[in-house]
């Protein structure tokens, strides 16, 4: 029995979790990604699920089956489209894990025809994408718990660290992208305001430690 309860730490919760790149078009045949499979945001599924939650998952395009057990899964393409979903239902989650790599950069001009080949270079120009998860703390409720991911390649404590301060969120989970992105393991630095604890193993693994501290602390 003791193993049951442990198991369903998450009764009643309910979680908003995004994962995958987003992909930003650039004219009818091309567009701009990041190397995100979504194995992170998946395994967080997965976890949350067993351990007793509500569970939606947005999520950008990746090889990963959709998963039969889930409550609600929307799939997007766009950091705009990503950025409406999860803007317009987050209020009603309790707990909400920002996976995805969305684009910072979209292009400027959509073409609607393909881009010839023309000249010996090609300049595109891109604008900033509107940044999900300061909007929705800057929205947040009360009690809502707002976790967010920082992909680095260097310095990963320290920018994770900025992160959590700049995005005013509740846990930031860093990790060197270089060596885990796209990968069944991974090594994550899990930063709160008072804490730094690290995790490393499957991903399933480091899904279950961040989804038990995250649950300890509600
Ligand atoms: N994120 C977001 N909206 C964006 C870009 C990122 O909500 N337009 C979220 C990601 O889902 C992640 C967190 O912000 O949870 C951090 O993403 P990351 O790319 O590491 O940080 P950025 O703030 O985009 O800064 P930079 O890429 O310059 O390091
Ligand atoms: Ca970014």
């Amino acid at each position: 029995l003791k193993i049951i309860l442990e198991e369903k730490k998450l009764n009643g919760k309910k979680i908003l979790i995004t994962a995958g790149p987003t992909q930003e078009s650039i004219d009818p045949i091309r567009y701009i990604t990041n190397h995100s499979s979504g194995k992170m945001g998946y395994a967080l599924t997965k976890i949350s699920k067993r351990m007793g939650a509500y569970v939606t998952l947005i999520s950008g395009p990746t090889n990963i089956e959709k998963p039969y057990f889930i409550d609600e899964y929307i799939e997007i393409r766009t950091a705009d489209e990503m950025y409406n979903e999860v803007v317009k239902r987050f209020k009603n989650f309790d707990i909400v894990i920002m996976t995805a790599a969305v684009a910072d950069y979209t292009p400027v001009r959509k073409e609607d025809k393909k881009i010839k080949k023309a000249n010996e270079s090609l300049i595109l120009e891109l604008k900033r994408t509107k940044d999900i998860l300061k909007e929705i703390s800057r929205q947040r409720l009360k009690n809502q718990v707002i976790v967010g991911f920082a992909a680095e390649t260097e310095n990963i404590i320290e920018y994770g660290k900025e992160k959590l301060e700049k995005k005013q969120v509740n846990y930031i989970i860093a990790n060197n992208a270089s060596k885990v992105m796209g990968s069944n393991y991974s090594e994550v630095f899990l930063i709160s305001k008072t804490q730094v604890l690290k995790f490393e193993g499957s991903k399933e693994y480091v899904a279950k430690k961040i989804l038990d501290t995250i649950s300890s602390n509600i």
